[in-house]
């Protein structure tokens, strides 16, 4: 397919996503191995269906923004899903979230036994294994903003000590709820927000694990990063991105800078790829031609409202699709 063709469809749809359709949820990533594919007509997916619909009418009415289902007898045929929103987020919004959530993951991820998808406000995954209280920490998505802050290491300090005091709090949040978020001073016009959250069928120290994990993989020095794992998250910018007013307060002290001792928190080893794809821009791209494809651009940004995102891809797997583009500058190298 034509290249510009492809771009001018993204544009188009990332507009009519923003400035069109207020309420639709903020697509980040999705990750379906294409190794799981079931046959067109099988039980396995009509089942599937069945749940994701039990999903997204669960979603509208739950209180802690967390529900899980599984639907079928046999194993083999038997398919499992939960979806997580964001801890400060009411039902409504979430209910829309896993509501896109079954009608995206269905065109993004066809005939996939396992899939999962992410959006700003939500996570929405299912396998044909059983996921519930199974801490899972692949397949991750790592983005972060392109911006970089000013005194990189005294803010990765403080970056490192906020997310510690959120990751016990949010560990400590019981099988209701597993959120917590913090503010801290960093420059005296800048604060650092930090927001992390569990599922909550996680036991505490799975949560723990999980925050750990996510925040070895923080990029360095930037102003902002997402962290996108099935089991937990971290989200951390220099605006508040999140509604504290919906979360719980924090029994203890923010963290300060003065006294403690400077902890190690190191970003990836290993070279990071940077991958993107143009292909499917917004749930409303998605009924397009252009649903499953995937093309690896070597460097490109998501730009989610005003802010410019670019992200980073680990692990094993090397072949991403997402909403990718830099509105400001266009530069697509194709
Ligand atoms: C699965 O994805 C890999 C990597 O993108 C590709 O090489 C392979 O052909 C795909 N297999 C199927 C069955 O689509
Ligand atoms: C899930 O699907 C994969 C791929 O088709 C298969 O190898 C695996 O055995 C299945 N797991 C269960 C529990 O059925
Ligand atoms: C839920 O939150 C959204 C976004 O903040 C808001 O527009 C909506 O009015 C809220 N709905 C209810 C029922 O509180
Ligand atoms: C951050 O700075 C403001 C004013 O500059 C101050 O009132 C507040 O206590 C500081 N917060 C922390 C956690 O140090
Ligand atoms: C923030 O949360 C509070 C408490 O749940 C709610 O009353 C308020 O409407 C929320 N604000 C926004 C902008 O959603």
């Amino acid at each position: 397919m034509n290249s510009s063709f492809i771009i001018s469809l993204c544009l188009s749809s990332f507009f009519f996503h923003v400035f069109c359709t207020e309420a639709a949820p903020e697509y980040l990533y999705h990750d379906c191995p294409n190794t799981t594919l079931f046959t067109p007509n099988s039980i396995y997916r009509s089942n599937l269906h069945a749940l994701l619909s039990s999903l997204s009418s669960a979603a509208p009415g739950s209180t802690n923004g967390f529900a899980n289902a599984n639907v079928g007898q046999n194993p083999p045929e038997r398919a499992y899903g939960l979806f997580l929103c964001r801890g400060d987020l009411n039902s409504t919004t979430c209910g829309r979230c896993v509501a896109a959530g079954e009608r995206d993951i269905l065109q993004r991820c066809p005939n996939q036994r396992v899939s999962i998808i992410w959006y700003d406000q939500c996570m929405l995954r299912y396998s044909n294994w059983s996921i519930l209280s199974v801490m899972e920490q692949s397949p991750d998505r790592v983005l972060y903003d392109i911006g970089n802050v000013i005194e990189p290491t005294r803010f990765m300090q403080l970056l490192g000590e906020t997310l510690r005091d959120i990751a016990m709090r949010a560990s400590a949040g019981g099988s209701e709820k597993k959120v917590a978020a913090a503010e801290a001073n960093f420059t005296s016009s800048q604060k650092l927000y930090a927001l992390a959250q569990c599922t909550p069928d996680l036991t505490a120290s799975d949560c723990v694990k999980c925050l750990q994990f996510a925040s070895a993989h923080l990029p360095q020095g930037k102003q902002g990063g997402r962290l996108l794992f099935p089991s937990c998250n971290l989200r951390y910018d220099l605006y508040p991105f999140y509604n504290a007013s919906a979360l719980p307060s924090p029994a203890t002290p923010p963290p300060s800078l003065a006294p403690s001792p400077p902890a190690p928190v190191t970003g990836l080893e290993v070279t990071q790829k940077r991958l993107a794809s143009l292909a499917m821009a917004s749930p409303a791209a998605g009924k397009g031609s252009l649903a499953h494809g995937c093309h690896d651009l070597g460097k490109a940004g998501l730009t989610t409202g005003e802010r410019k995102w670019d992200w980073e891809v680990h692990g094993a797997r090397t072949s991403v699709c997402g909403f990718a583009m830099k509105l400001a500058s266009k530069e697509f190298e194709l």
